[in-house]
């Protein structure tokens, strides 16, 4: 009989959000081609990268492969319809023709833009629609003690995730990012991310089930880097990272793998 190390659900998952950088498609091939080198080795991690959009049809040409682990694209925000007259908006089902695997959902920089609860729980079920695991960003703006933020994790959570079936909630990726460490100085304790995660199971136990809940993978993201994934990730008991500026430095990137995936 094989004996797998580790089960497939156990993979640690890391999310690059190149977010709108690096300004030039040539320096996007560079780095691409960098952490391609680095990462080759990893057997329990997922890479998922979420360059800019415009980006994707170079980058996925360069095929990266880990050992065991796999090697995803993304997009950095999806619209709720499929296709139309949309002007600039890109649709769950031409990403997922273009190879598109992963979109994130519901960036705190997305809702500073203006989008509410409603508007991501209609780009979860749009990227569901089409087949895309939606990686959904919840998170507290302000740095409290009172436990309003609790408050504010579990309304999000709600509304987000209202239009997702019960039997669909283990296709959704929940990434835990407090507003306030997103392209800080610092990250949070790893013991902030494992009281969080462990709430945020509870909410989906509450909505779902304790089945499925269990199944959902919760990462971390807000000022994650070399020095903190390791104990952000094992401390904190979470899937994995979803990482900004860490995610467009080559040598940071390839630490963080590589640590996150000795897990
Ligand atoms: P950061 O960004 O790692 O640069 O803080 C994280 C994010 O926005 O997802």
């Amino acid at each position: 009989m094989k004996i797998q190390r580790k089960p497939a659900s156990k993979k640690k998952l890391i999310v690059a959000n190149w977010k709108m950088n690096p300004e030039l498609l040539g320096d996007a091939k560079k780095i691409l081609q960098k952490i391609k080198k680095g990462i080759t080795r990893a057997k329990h991690s997922d890479v998922v990268f979420c360059p800019p959009a415009l980006f994707l049809g170079d980058l996925r040409g360069k095929s990266v492969s880990l050992k065991t682990g796999k090697v995803s694209y993304g997009v950095q925000n999806i619209t709720t319809e499929v296709q139309g007259a949309h002007t600039g908006e890109i649709s769950a089902e031409m990403a997922k023709s273009a190879g598109v695997r992963y979109a994130i959902v519901g960036h705190s920089e997305r809702r500073a833009l203006g989008e509410d609860d409603l508007l991501i729980a209609k780009k979860v079920a749009a990227a569901l629609r089409a087949d895309i695991t939606p990686i959904l960003c919840i998170g507290e703006l302000k740095r409290d003690e009172t436990g309003e933020s609790l408050q504010i994790l579990y309304s999000q959570l709600k509304a987000s995730l209202g239009l997702v079936a019960v039997n669909n909630i283990s296709k959704v990726v929940i990434a835990y990012e407090p507003v306030y460490a997103i392209g800080a100085a610092q990250a949070v304790t790893p013991h902030h991310v494992h009281e969080r995660n462990i709430f945020i199971k509870k909410v989906l136990t509450e909505l779902f089930g304790k089945d499925n809940a269990f199944k959902v993978k919760i990462l971390y993201g807000g000022s994650a880097d070399e020095t903190n994934a390791k104990a952000l990730v094992g401390d904190g008991a979470v899937d994995g990272l979803l990482l900004g500026r860490a995610s467009v430095n080559p040598e940071t990137f390839i630490t963080i793998v590589k640590e996150i995936d000795q897990l």
